[in-house]
């Protein structure tokens, strides 16, 4: 994404995230739902993690465990730290939905900076930062529109700022450009790409697409149809900086065939209800 966005301030830490033994179980309405079963994953720090599987496989509970939304119902999370040892304190996390909620009455701006003031920072350095992270996803200019004025392009990049002014340490991504065209999402894709090579945060991503997966992450974990296995752990070995361009290494077929693969059999399992989801 444009500008040169600050990297990471002072005294950031870029986590490597392990998610060991985690199991999740569903309560609902007298029955259980076993979403996730006995998942081992590792996010590396300063990388991109993507998470690809069958719909209802699990993907968004496993980022809700993550971000300490939900506690697994077995296992451990755990954020270590440069020198191999367990953080003393969580890192910063900030969340990326695909459908997020922009407040219509309020400016972007004032949208981009609700966390700073719910955070108490005060208004003058909330400008500064909002508009910082608006030249970042490529929108200096639009501060004071408002979301019904801008693409849906556009307010998904609003939805991107709102996380990165956050200046989080872990960036976590859910399907954030399924809502999008083709085009449009490729451009996102690219300047993602580009943004996450220069700030060095540790990145989960979320997508059912294989070719956001093979293009933007360095390890993508497949999942098994419900409940959510790691079905594979797939290396991305394409040189940086990634763009479209890297489509057309000849190494980009074989990993989007093998993923494809993979994929395709949890799929078929899913639709043909082979996937057993009681606990
Ligand atoms: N609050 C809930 N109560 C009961 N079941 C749920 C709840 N949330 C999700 N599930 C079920 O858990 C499974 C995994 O859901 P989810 O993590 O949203 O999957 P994904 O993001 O991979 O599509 C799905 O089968 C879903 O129906
Ligand atoms: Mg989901």
């Amino acid at each position: 994404m444009g500008g040169n966005l600050q990297t990471s301030s002072e005294g950031a830490v870029h986590p490597e995230i392990r998610l060991e033994g985690v199991s999740l179980v569903y309560e609902a309405g007298g029955s259980q739902v076993l979403a996730l079963d006995d998942l081992h994953c590792r996010f590396a720090a300063g990388r991109v993690t993507a998470i690809i599987g069958p719909s209802g496989c699990g993907k968004s509970t496993m980022l809700q465990i993550t971000r300490g939304f939900m506690p697994a119902s077995r296992g451990t999370l755990s954020f270590v730290g440069p020198d191999g040892q367990p953080m003393p304190r969580p890192p910063r996390m900030a969340t990326v939905w695909q459908s997020f909620n922009l407040f219509p009455w309020r400016t972007i701006e004032d949208n981009v900076a609700f966390g700073l003031e719910m955070a108490g920072m005060p208004a003058a350095q909330r400008r500064v930062r909002a508009h910082e992270a608006l030249r970042m996803v490529d929108l200096g200019g639009f501060e004071r529109k408002y979301p019904g004025q801008l693409s849906g392009g556009m307010r998904q990049r609003v939805g991107m700022a709102r996380a990165l002014v956050m200046d989080p340490e872990v960036l976590l991504l859910d399907e954030p450009f399924g809502a999008l065209d083709a085009q449009t999402r490729l451009v996102l894709q690219e300047q993602l790409a580009a943004m996450v090579e220069r700030t060095g945060k540790t990145v989960l991503l979320i997508t059912h697409s294989i070719e956001e997966a093979v293009l933007l992450a360095d390890t993508v974990y497949v999942l098994t149809a419900r409940p959510g296995r790691v079905a594979a752990e797939v290396q991305i070995d394409l040189p940086k900086p990634r763009s479209i361009a890297s489509t057309h290494d000849a190494r980009y077929a074989g990993y989007f065939e093998r993923i494809y693969g993979l994929l395709k059999s949890e799929v078929l399992r899913s639709m043909h209800g082979e996937a057993g989801g009681q606990a």
